[in-house]
């Protein structure tokens, strides 16, 4: 660590990575002073952006520059060798979702990373925006009373899809469950519950997208049956982006990318109130957060175990729905 400011390596500089890219200009306490990715020319570019070294290749990136923790931004079955070269060397690692593109590659992560006594943390920006981190806040003060049901949908059109690792099965694990539910399973997690079990039906609409699931619905239950519905599609028109949580004494809505406002109501309440917006972006939040457990200022609050567990329950999902 140079005088508390975490040295960061940026693993992947594609469509997230620049997006992370962008987040780490907005914390003080880190800096992206290298940058990998199989193709150099966006390496290049986007290292010229910050000022960092670009390599072609981890390794080289790992051993030419010190550092203190990576970033995986790459698509998910080259989470775990990136990952295991990190944490060998004791840097502390965040890795985007799905943690990796099948549970035993994730578990090895989290094994490698306890035995190291490094921190692993898994990419989950939705706990970090805003309207949700003020729901959970709600949920934590009672103010809800027992939550008892959630459904979030993140469906719409993912145009081109096909034409993408998303929906190489070799790469990503799976479709949009992979894609997009294991980041509404951990929201089920952080917002109501562990999952004890799994019901799903899955479907391809798109038939250009070959051997994934392009749309699907997942039930989830807690071990005493409270429960949440996951929608997820990349082939339908727009709608609402929701996620909402509903207790015995009110109910909460956080709404994405419908020009809705996010708000809750109790039943102590005459009218809906908004939900006061909590931190900045998710990710920026996120990174925030983790150079924070880094530079041991908090607890790391979303790890590679909830990283695994998603990736587990979206496996379980694709075992009942006989895929
Ligand atoms: N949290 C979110 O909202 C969110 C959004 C989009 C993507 N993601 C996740 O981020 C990851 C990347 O997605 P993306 O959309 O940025 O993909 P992308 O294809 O746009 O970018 C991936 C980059 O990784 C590089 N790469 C591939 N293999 C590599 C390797 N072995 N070493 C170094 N670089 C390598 C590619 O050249 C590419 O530039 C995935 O796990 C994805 O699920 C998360």
């Amino acid at each position: 660590m140079s005088n508390q400011t975490l040295r960061v390596g940026l693993i992947g500089a594609g469509g997230i990575g620049r997006t992370h890219l962008a987040s780490y200009e907005r914390v003080r306490e880190a800096q992206i002073v290298a940058i990998a990715d199989i193709n150099e020319d966006l390496a290049r570019a986007a290292a010229q952006q910050v000022g960092a070294q670009a390599f072609q290749h981890v390794e080289q990136m790992l051993e030419q520059v010190e550092l203190d923790a990576v970033d995986i931004c790459t698509p998910p079955s080259a989470h775990l060798e990136a990952a295991l070269l990190a944490i060998e060397r004791g840097l502390n690692v965040l890795c985007e979702k799905p943690l990796a593109h099948h549970p035993d590659a994730a578990r090895e992560m989290v094994r490698a990373a306890e035995e190291k006594g490094v921190k692993l943390m898994t990419a989950f920006c939705h706990r970090f925006h805003p309207p949700v981190v003020a729901l959970k806040r709600l949920i934590e003060a009672g103010e809800l009373g027992e939550v008892v049901m959630f459904r979030n949908r993140f469906a719409g059109p993912f145009k081109g899809v096909e034409e993408r690792w998303f929906s190489d099965k070799e790469i990503a694990g799976g479709g949009v469950l992979m894609d997009t539910s294991v980041h509404s399973i951990d929201l089920f997690r952080f917002l109501v519950g562990e999952v004890a079990r799994v019901q799903a039906v899955v479907r391809q609409t798109n038939p250009a997208i070959g051997e994934v699931e392009d749309t699907a619905i997942a039930l989830l239950a807690t071990e005493d049956n409270r429960m949440g519905v996951v929608e997820a599609s990349w082939s339908l028109a727009a709608g609402f982006n929701v996620v909402e949580v509903y207790g015995t004494e009110g109910v909460g809505m956080v709404h994405y990318w419908d020009g809705f406002k996010s708000r809750y109501k109790t039943l102590k309440m005459d009218d809906w109130q908004p939900l006061e917006e909590v931190g900045p972006d998710r990710f920026v939040g996120e990174i925030q957060h983790f150079v924070d457990a880094c530079l041991g200022r908090a607890p790391l609050q979303v790890t590679g175990y909830d990283g695994l567990r998603a990736v587990e329950i979206v496996y379980e999902a694709y075992r009942v729905a006989q895929v």
